[in-house]
């Protein structure tokens, strides 16, 4: 099938492939600027982004604004025709700080989940920043486009569709991930693209639906293209490339994972997630991990009963303690055997499309 570029307002994304945001440090300033230059969207995860600060421990908040600033700088500067989004959880700490330094650095666009971020219009006005929320359900795309569109005027520049298939947070009840029980990403974008003609017509303008959750093939991608999605986000896909910012033992802890390995866990963000399981999942599973500091990341975490640290757990495994670390993936996270280059991963998956009926 022909591959269309993908439009939002005045941006243009060749190949309509985002790369999902992931936190903490998988995808940073080098993976994402090597997505935009094949390009893709690259997206760096602005979740705890200071952890390689050195006042993070005790300055946390100023050591993620330094450090966002300079990964939006050094991937605009290694990319510099390319499209770098950030990705932000409404979860977080801090959301506000975050968001105006990314757009005081020119961020392109903002892709926000892990809640519903309602206030997002605001806080980017008079700037030229696109913004995105992350929805699992038409319920929820349809109450963004609403409030949105009643309090500021303003509707979704694209809305991310996250399946149950993700790697990360997700959107769905744990009950309903482990009956398989929950509605379909084929289904969930249906419902989207119905939810958002509404809007557009209201608007004049197109609004891009993306799907994400699962894809991995090119025909994972034309599949979803042909649904009439405008384009994917990939998280997983890209966690075996050279580019990614993640150290070599995460990225070899996925070669080596097999689909049993593949369970939902328990966040303190409140969400389930999926992840690959290991000495920290089996320990954390049997009994509440002791937290010795607090990083102040999530709004409604209580250091004092929250089961684990989900900070510490994931800066460990970014940076290679994978025994005490926490690998989110997503469903398909198994199935990579080899570290590729960022352009080889793009250039199979663009062929694999346009040979794609
Ligand atoms: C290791 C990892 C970390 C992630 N971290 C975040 C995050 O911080 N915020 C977020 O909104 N999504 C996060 N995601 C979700 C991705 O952005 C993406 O939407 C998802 O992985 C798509 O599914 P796939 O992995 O099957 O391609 C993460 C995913 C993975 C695999």
């Amino acid at each position: 099938m022909k591959i269309s570029p993908l439009q939002i307002g005045n941006l243009e994304i060749k190949v309509p492939i985002i790369q999902g945001g992931m936190g903490i440090g998988v995808s940073l300033s080098r993976l994402a600027a090597a997505v935009a230059e094949e390009g893709g969207m690259g997206v760096i995860s602005g979740a705890q982004i200071g952890f390689r600060e050195q006042d993070f421990q005790t300055n946390s908040k100023e050591a993620n604004i330094r450090a966002l600033k300079k990964e939006i700088k050094k991937a605009k500067e290694l990319s510099p025709n390319g499209v770098i989004g950030l990705n932000l959880m409404v979860a977080m700490n801090n959301y506000e700080e975050m968001v105006a330094a990314a757009v005081e650095s020119g961020i392109d666009a903002i892709i926000s989940g892990a809640g519903l971020p309602t206030i997002l219009p605001k806080l980017v006005k008079g700037s030229n920043t696109k913004i995105a929320p992350i929805v699992s359900s038409g319920k929820a795309a349809k109450l963004m486009c609403k409030v949105w569109d009643e309090k500021h005027s303003y509707i979704p520049d694209f809305i991310v569709v996250e399946g149950p298939k993700a790697g990360g947070h997700l959107g769905f009840h744990s009950e309903e991930l482990l009956e398989g029980k929950e509605s379909s990403l084929e289904d969930i974008v249906k419902d989207v693209i119905e939810v958002v003609k509404q809007y557009e017509e209201k608007y004049k303008v197109k609004i891009p639906v993306i799907a994400a959750g699962g894809i991995y093939t090119g025909k994972d991608i034309g599949k979803f293209l042909k649904l009439g999605a405008s384009g994917v986000q990939m998280g997983t896909r890209f966690i075996c490339t050279e580019e990614c910012d993640a150290d070599i033992k995460y990225k070899e802890a996925f070669i080596n994972c097999s689909k049993e390995d593949i369970q939902i866990i328990k966040s303190p963000v409140g969400l389930p997630g999926r992840a690959i399981k290991n000495q920290f999942i089996e320990r954390i599973t049997k009994e509440k991990d002791k937290v010795d500091r607090c990083f102040g990341c999530l709004r409604k975490c209580n250091p004092n009963n929250t089961i684990y640290c989900i900070s510490k757990a994931l800066i460990n495994a970014v940076e290679g303690n994978i025994e005490n670390g926490l690998l989110f993936t997503g469903s398909n996270g198994y199935k990579m055997n080899k570290i590729i280059t960022v352009k080889e991963l793009i250039e199979q998956l663009v062929g694999e499309v346009i040979n794609y009926e």
